[in-house]
């Protein structure tokens, strides 16, 4: 008769695959091996089960998230795909965040997320993982995390939410949230209208159904390579979805096997790609400090130069909101990232690798031919001839800040105007609304402390309203400029990012009432029209203080988060040696 086995031992003690993998410190590798099989054997596992490659499942699903409403479904899936592979799917929680439920700011929790992600992956047995992630802090931190842990991951999108219906006209959040908000602050709606469009902004479980950032970094995934091909567009509720949720989870189990680890797809090639897409679907200008921050986990940085030159050459080409007119679900039914990419080829670097094992362009022509449709527009006819968004230096920003152009009033592009300053949001929200506001249409309304340090969290309050009398008087977009962000489905002529921020001592901190301010869109400048000698005056006379914290998570925030041009990472989580910038 055979030896039974010793279970307890790796046969080849370099094997830390699946459940050898990480063992626990009790000082007896035979010991710890032993005492982890016996707690999982207590939820009723085999021998056989465990002996499997190990598939990882990062679930984030939550109650106050319900841009990851249908988690469940998908984990099914993924776990179904999985065990067809041959592999044993262990699913985990991670924190989940969605953008209306997290104060101050989505973002000041979204390092956090990445450390438990990268730190999860690290600490559990798996020899793989799938990254369950749609809202929009939710696919950056995982990535992050998942770029620092460095096994094989692959990303798995919720999905886009379906529209509604509003008295006859298609609505979706959160352009259409936006839009209705306006019409009635201006007058045009009354209050009852508002908690009717209210039940109807968001008709399923899902992600924002326009060029969001959520829908932004979903393309954003599936051009880095992360995602299955196809991945980025189907509804959340849809047949389509569940299935690539599926063949996820086969594909896990693949790289498992292959060693396909993360760093063999987050190359230079397909941040480079990245960037790309990120223009031509006129995407939500987080996109860039998302992917600065998965790049500086890589060791690379993103050139904010040749992004915008990368911007004069690569015209927005997807006609949704809110550059266009369509959602996302009509993405999804125009052939979704296929439609796109094959579009884009020319431009892209179709070496780079993606989850599958191939590389973009053997994904590209494994596509097969388009079809006639109206929602990917060709390079001959774009909705936008340049990029979405264009990287702007001056001497009120001389670390660079961002607008998105193809969301901006082109009569606004070129302006020069009075600056109407606005301390921090608190001083904003009291003084807005005021009939007393010295406000006209021309001037350029300025809020300072929104950066990373500032609010803290760089919260999405870029997006200032316009003065309610003007906005009563018709007036809908206006030159604003901040150092925070803004959501992907806003619209308007809104200078973003500025960096350095005011709560560090940036030029921001000492723009004053009535000084001028000048936009030039073409070429690519915004500058405070004040002295250097006046400027350094201002700042000897009003020194600024840089916020701190005396204990916790905002402690170590506040000392630990770089701007917006390093992705509002953690200093210390980015890679510690740097590889250069993308593009090459
Ligand atoms: Fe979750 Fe918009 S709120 S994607």
């Amino acid at each position: 008769m055979p030896t039974p086995k010793f279970p307890f031992e790796p046969d080849d003690p370099k094997d830390t695959s699946g459940m050898r993998k990480g063992l626990t410190s009790y000082g007896d590798q035979g010991f710890s091996l032993f005492l982890r099989k016996a707690f999982i054997k207590g939820a009723g596992f085999t021998d056989a089960a465990l002996d499997r490659p190990v598939v990882g499942i990062a679930n984030t699903g939550s109650a106050y998230n319900p841009c990851h409403g249908n988690a469940p479904q998908l984990i099914e899936a993924v776990k179904r795909g999985v065990m067809l592979a041959g592999g044993l799917p262990m699913d985990f929680p991670t924190i989940s965040i969605h953008e209306s439920f997290a104060a101050p700011t989505s973002m000041y929790l979204r390092n956090l997320m990445s450390m438990d992600t990268e730190e999860m992956l690290r600490a559990q047995p798996m020899d793989a993982v799938v990254l369950i992630g749609g809202c929009d802090k939710t696919v950056p931190a995982q990535l992050m995390g998942a770029a620092s842990a460095g096994i094989p991951s692959i990303q798995l999108i919720t999905g886009s939410m379906l529209t509604g219906s509003h008295r006859g006209e298609r609505v979706g959040a959160c352009t259409d949230c936006r839009r209705y908000w306006a019409k009635f602050r201006a007058g045009d709606i009354e209050a009852e209208e508002t908690v009717d469009v209210n039940n109807q902004l968001v008709a399923s479980v899902g992600t924002c159904s326009v060029m969001g950032t959520a829908s932004t970094m979903a393309c954003v995934a599936e051009a880095l390579g992360m995602t299955m091909p196809g991945g980025a567009s189907p509804p959340a509720v849809t047949a389509d979805r569940i299935r690539i949720a599926e063949q996820t989870g086969a594909q896990a189990v693949q790289m498992a096997r292959d060693g396909l680890s993360i760093d063999k797809v987050l190359t230079p090639a397909a941040f480079e790609n990245a960037m790309r897409v990120l223009l031509a679907i006129g995407g939500s200008t987080n996109g860039i400090v998302h992917l600065a921050a998965i790049a500086g986990r890589m060791g690379l940085e993103i050139d904010l130069a040749a992004l915008d030159l990368m911007g004069r050459e690569t015209p927005v080409l997807l006609d949704l909101k809110p550059s266009g007119q369509h959602y996302m679900e009509d993405f999804h039914k125009a052939g979704g990232m296929a439609t796109l990419l094959r579009e884009l080829k020319p431009l892209l670097k179709l070496d780079a690798l993606t989850v599958t094992g191939r590389t973009l362009g053997e994904e590209i022509e494994r596509a097969g031919p388009g079809f006639p449709q109206d929602v990917v527009r060709p390079a001959s006819r774009p909705i936008y001839p340049q990029g979405a968004i264009a990287v702007l230096r001056g001497n009120l920003a001389p670390g660079g800040a961002i607008i998105k152009q193809s969301a901006a009033d082109p009569k606004l592009m070129e302006h020069e105007g009075r600056a109407v300053v606005f301390e921090n949001v608190e001083d904003l929200a009291e003084r807005i609304d005021s009939d007393a506001l010295d406000v006209t249409p021309e001037d350029v309304l300025v809020l300072k402390n929104i950066g990373p340090k500032g609010a803290p969290g760089m919260p999405e309050a870029g997006y200032l309203p316009i003065p309610r009398k003007l906005a009563r008087a018709g007036v809908k977009d206006m030159v604003r400029i901040s150092d925070g962000r803004m959501s992907g489905t806003a619209f308007g002529t809104i200078v973003l990012h500025v960096t350095p921020e005011s709560a560090i001592g940036g030029p921001l901190a000492h723009v004053r009432n009535g000084d001028r301010i000048r936009l030039s869109v073409a070429n690519r400048e915004i500058a405070l029209l004040v002295s250097d000698e006046e400027l350094a005056r201002r700042a000897k006379e009003s020194p600024v203080a840089a916020p701190t914290a005396e204990r916790g998570y905002r402690k170590l925030f506040l000392q630990s988060v770089t701007q917006a041009d390093q992705g509002v990472d953690f200093d210390f989580l980015r890679a510690p040696h740097s590889l250069g910038k993308v593009p090459r």
